[in-house]
């Protein structure tokens, strides 16, 4: 197997790394912006010459964001080479249009580190797919928000504090909105969903609720009606589609999800065989996020694995089917607030249960008025 990689930094590097030690892979060219004298591959700033390198069957793309990663991607898989990434943004945004290029090429389209990094969590679900769609899939996706979220708790830090922390391990970005508004997570889920339930979703069409506006006073209230803050992202089969949505949660002590730590990632799926699978371990770093990438490669150079989804059909996301009860704090008087209050807790109210649909809507109402708001769900006995 020859490959190209694109991008040499966090991830390509890493691949690099292990790729230098792993029999029957060579890696012929890095593309970078900057050229590198110091590799054993040729060092390219343009992606021409790998195109027309007929040797290169595969190419690896580690550049992030949406482009000139989608361009070079497309015209790798136009020229007949197989494509792995880790490019989560580049996958939900062109999920059918890379997957039907793909097909029509021949090739393989392979993402498996986009999803939960080092964990192997695309390829159990889309194994546990197979007979029937799950029910339910669950999961904190993003490690930076996670850590913000398990500072807030265990060192009773401010917001901004636990985000420069994590900024100053390199787990946060030096702009971390993609992570702290939600995003992230929302193109995981959205990737997920697709896998899980044989279609595409569009991400436009989901609700999202990140962590920007959380506050130590928010934690205190979870603390005191015994629960802990974490970030989820939760897709659910329903008659029409799925629903589909990204809000922070308040959960129970004894939870999985409340026992995941610092960075880490956990991802739940439930069957219906009534199966409940959990998925625990690593969602980025330099080594398990290039370890899975490498695997994609072995993977495609055996043969073994079909794509991900060969299903293209355009699915409904409809989440006023699914309710809960809210925790909500809003530093104004609103009348639909007031109308779905049944408590207060702390600086903010706990309401009766409301469709995750309504609690969105109102938030972006509410968010014009002021910038203060923050909510999460009550999600206890999960
Ligand atoms: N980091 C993780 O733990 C992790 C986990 C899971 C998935 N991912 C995904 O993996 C991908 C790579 O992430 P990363 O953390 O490795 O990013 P990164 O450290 O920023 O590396 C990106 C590399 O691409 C280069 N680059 C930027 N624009 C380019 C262009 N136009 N042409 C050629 N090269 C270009 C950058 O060069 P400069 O440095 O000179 O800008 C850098 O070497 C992203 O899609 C990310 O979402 C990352």
């Amino acid at each position: 197997m020859n490959v190209a990689l694109l991008g040499f930094g966090t991830v390509g590097y890493g691949v690099y790394e292990i790729l230098r030690k792993t029999p029957d892979i060579k890696v012929s060219y890095v593309l970078d912006l900057k050229k590198h004298d110091d590799i054993e591959a040729i060092s390219v700033t343009d992606i021409d010459p790998i195109l027309n390198d007929k040797s290169v069957d595969t190419v690896i793309e580690l550049i992030g964001g949406l482009q000139p990663a989608k361009k070079f991607v497309t015209a790798a898989l136009e020229a007949g080479k197989n494509v792995v990434t880790a490019n989560k943004f580049l996958i939900c945004e062109s999920f059918t249009e890379l997957s039907k290029k793909a097909k029509e090429k021949n090739v393989y389209l392979r993402y498996t580190a986009a999803v939960g990094g080092g964990i192997p969590w695309l390829i159990n679900l889309s194994r546990l797919s197979r007979l029937s769609p799950p029910d339910k899939i669950s999961g904190i996706f993003n490690g930076t928000t996670n850590y913000i979220l398990d500072s807030m708790e265990s060192e009773k830090a401010e917001f901004d504090v636990a985000l420069k922390a994590a900024q100053d391990l390199g787990f946060a970005e030096a702009d971390p909105s993609a992570d702290i508004d939600g995003l992230d997570t929302l193109r995981k889920i959205v990737i997920s969903a697709n896998i899980a339930f044989g279609g595409v979703f569009d991400s436009n069409d989901t609700d999202l609720f990140g962590i920007r506006r959380i506050k130590k006073a928010d934690i205190e209230a979870a603390e005191s009606l015994g629960l802990v803050c974490r970030l989820l992202g939760t897709a659910e089969k329903t008659e029409s589609g799925a629903s589909i949505f990204v809000e922070p949660a308040f959960l129970d002590k004894n939870s999985p999800f409340a026992a995941v730590k610092k960075n880490f990632n956990r991802i739940s799926i439930s069957t219906p065989l009534d199966e409940n699978l959990g998925f625990y371990g690593a969602g980025a770093g330099r080594y398990p996020t290039a370890f899975t990438v490498v695997n994609d490669c072995l993977d495609i150079k055996s043969g073994s694995l079909e794509a991900y989804s060969s299903s293209f059909e355009e699915k409904c996301v409809d989440n006023s089917k699914i309710s809960h009860k809210y925790y909500v704090r809003c530093p104004i008087a609103d009348a639909w607030l007031s109308s779905v209050t049944e408590k207060s807790v702390g600086e903010g109210v706990i309401t009766k249960e409301i469709p995750v649909s309504e609690m969105h809507k109102n938030a972006k109402r509410l968010l014009n008025e002021s910038d203060e708001l923050f909510f999460a769900e009550i999600k206890v006995g999960v």
